[in-house]
């Protein structure tokens, strides 16, 4: 009897991935420690929340603080006058933020007095950029009207005093100024204190992006846009038309 070998090009790459997966973390010791390795490295999955807000109507007045102030930096040299009160301990360094602000982010700062005296200290900063959206590694460009926040950080000992609402609300009101109507981006839905600060900055969930790794092989999908601004159209009331005056009844 003859036995025929068919060739499947597929599971030979399976089998030599799976082989070269196996002795790479062989080396690693312990079977628990491998067969989890090894289904991390075969298949993994990401997952992001889109949020959205509207721009159309101002916020709401925020309580005063007198000790914090938030402000946008859109320019270079207004980024390195304070680039000096930028403490290192934020995940994005100030060669980081100044190279983000290069490529056209605009960065807004809140900044506190110093706690031992002497000057201000940069303790939250928000990232963001006008038309595009992007997410787990994919950019969209997008109107200039759609304005993306990559990430807020507020340093952890300042953390529950409402600094991500102010960091947004000026961010927001500065783009409100130059005809920004959508604010969007993207969170993690295990992020509860994110979760929680977005929806207080009015920000809601309409839509996931997601990213799926097997073998390597990286796949990416988002909810189509046009299914986010169907979803943030039926689901926050439309924009106050104006009450009508005597002179636009006559010219209707
Ligand atoms: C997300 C983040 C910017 C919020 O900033 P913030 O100024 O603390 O925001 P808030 O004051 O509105 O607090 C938001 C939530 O944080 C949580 N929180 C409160 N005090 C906290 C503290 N001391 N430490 C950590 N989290 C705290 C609470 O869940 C709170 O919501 P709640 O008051 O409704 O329960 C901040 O937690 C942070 O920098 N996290 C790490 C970076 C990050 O995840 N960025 C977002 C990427 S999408």
């Amino acid at each position: 009897m003859r036995t025929t070998v068919q060739s499947w090009p597929v599971l030979d790459t399976v089998k030599g991935h799976l082989a070269q997966r196996a002795r790479a973390l062989a080396a690693l010791g312990g079977a628990r420690g491998l067969w989890q390795a090894l289904t991390i490295s075969l298949y993994s999955r990401q997952l992001q929340w889109i949020t959205v807000k509207r721009l159309d109507a101002p916020d709401p007045a925020l309580p005063p603080d007198p000790e914090t102030e938030c402000f946008v930096v859109d320019s270079l040299p207004a980024f390195d006058a304070v680039a000096p009160e930028i403490p290192p301990a934020f995940r994005d360094s100030v060669k980081a933020l100044e190279a983000r602000v290069a490529r056209g982010c605009v960065v807004c700062l809140a900044r506190r007095p110093h706690k031992d005296g002497g000057g201000q200290v940069v303790v939250g900063y928000e990232i963001a950029e006008r038309g595009i959206f992007s997410a787990l590694g994919r950019r969209k460009a997008l109107g200039g009207d759609v304005v993306f926040s990559h990430y807020a950080e507020v340093l952890p000992t300042y953390r529950g005093q409402r600094i991500h609402r102010r960091l947004f609300a000026a961010r927001d009101e500065y783009f409100r100024q130059r005809g920004g109507k959508i604010l969007c981006g993207v969170v993690a839905p295990h992020n509860r204190a994110s979760l929680h600060a977005l929806a207080r900055a009015g920000h809601q969930v309409v839509g996931t992006v997601a990213r799926v790794s097997v073998l390597r092989v990286v796949v990416v999908w988002q909810t189509p846009w046009e299914r986010i601004t169907r979803a943030l159209q039926s689901s926050l009331p439309a924009p106050v038309a104006p009450p009508a005056t005597a002179a636009s009844r006559a010219a209707a």
